[in-house]
């Protein structure tokens, strides 16, 4: 019975321990790569790399995501948390802040305008 107890313990600590696991979704979208979303998967890949998050970040190039207007776009698991008007500075600190340490970045997150509403800009397709 000890033994029964100790191993569900066990699980149960590293259970809490477990580092979390993230999927990040960039967006290479017909909007989202003239405005610089191709130039940023170097980055989010060495940053995840620098910090060590290889093998609990995926890291996957996605079409659109519905949000053209504030591209470059991207989209973290669990969640989703979406983050928009990308930089190499952003890809940085969502790397720091968010996935190595759990913290979302308020200030890169997505933030529609009043009169400009979330979606594909017309003619746009999904292609990429
Ligand atoms: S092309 Fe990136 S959100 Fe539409």
């Amino acid at each position: 019975m000890q033994l029964v107890v100790k191993l569900f313990d066990k699980l149960a600590d590293d259970a809490v321990e477990a580092p979390a696991t993230y999927r990040v979704h960039l967006c290479f979208g017909p909007n989202c790569r003239p405005r610089g979303s191709r130039s940023l998967l170097p980055v989010l890949e060495a940053a995840v790399a620098r910090a060590g998050l290889c093998d609990r970040v995926d890291i996957t190039a996605v079409s659109c995501r519905a949000r053209c207007d504030y591209g470059p776009s991207m989209n973290v698991y669990p969640g989703p948390v979406f983050y928009n008007h990308l930089t190499p500075e952003a890809i940085e600190e969502i790397v720091r802040e968010h996935l190595a340490g759990g913290r979302p970045v308020v200030r890169w997150f997505f933030r529609p305008e009043p009169s400009k509403p979330a979606g594909r800009k017309r003619g746009s397709s999904a292609r990429w």
